[in-house]
């Protein structure tokens, strides 16, 4: 298995995004010291970066193989939305040829991080200077993909292949959010991939809706779909 080349820095903020990361012990240090402690101290100083390194590519390699058997990954044009460090964009970028990424994330880390369902969308873990780092030192051509920040920055509008947003539309934060923007850029062919409590309501918003993952061990228990062209009139709010 690979790994990935990444300082203290970032194995924090990929420990904060991906909580299968976070191993027992320090599980424990949250449960015992709460989430502010775990987010400011913890993460910060009692990590491994080496081992968050490993644990991570595992885990966006299997994201990867996941998703590749359901997506043709060669020549596309893809949108990631909420991406975190771009481990899954990384290992597609090395697995698959002529990939160009947009990437839109948000550019601050909450004092507390609590993983819940973030009405206001004012919940982020990320820092975009130490992405476009982790990508370059990770081998990612910079001819090969942008970053913007959603908060500062006009969101790109390209035509994609693919839109994908692994447990953050949706999951964290309302569809809403994003829907007018998404109308504007999906076209008939544009698949858009992300995981949700609540695949029913989808069908009311794209024509085509297919479950492919259907995750019961986490606390917000979701599914993971893939989602074609908006419906003309569609009943949501
Ligand atoms: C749980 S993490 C998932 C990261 C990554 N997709 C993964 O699967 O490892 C959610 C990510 O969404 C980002 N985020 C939160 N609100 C966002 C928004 N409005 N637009 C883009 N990204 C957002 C956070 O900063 C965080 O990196």
């Amino acid at each position: 298995m690979g790994y990935f080349n990444l300082d203290r820095d970032i194995a924090r903020l990929i420990l904060l995004q991906r909580t299968e990361i976070i191993t027992p012990k320090l599980k424990n240090l949250r449960k015992i010291f709460g989430r502010y402690f775990f987010t400011n101290f913890v993460s910060k100083y009692l990590i491994s970066p080496k081992s968050i390194g490993a644990r991570y590519y595992e885990v966006m390699h299997q994201e990867m193989n996941q998703l590749k058997t359901h997506l043709n990954f060669e020549n596309k044009k893809i949108l990631s939305i909420g991406s975190g460090m771009c481990g899954l964009e990384l290992l597609i970028n090395s697995n698959f040829k002529g990939n160009f990424f947009s990437i839109i994330e948000k550019n601050y880390i909450s004092k507390k991080v609590t993983y819940g369902w973030d009405e206001k969308n004012d919940e982020a873990y990320n820092r975009i200077d130490l992405l476009n780092f982790f990508l370059i030192n990770n081998d990612m051509d910079k001819k090969n993909f942008e970053i913007f920040d959603y908060d500062k920055d006009d969101l790109p509008l390209k035509t994609y292949d693919y839109v994908i947003s692994l447990y953050s539309l949706d999951y964290h934060y309302d569809f809403l959010f994003y829907k007018d923007y998404l109308k504007k850029i999906l076209n008939e062919n544009t698949m858009i991939i992300f995981d949700t409590v609540r695949p029913e309501f989808f069908k009311n918003v794209f024509e085509s809706v297919e479950v492919i993952q259907n995750e019961e061990k986490t606390i917000h228990s979701s599914k993971r779909i893939i989602c074609k062209k908006f419906k003309k009139i569609s009943c949501d709010k």
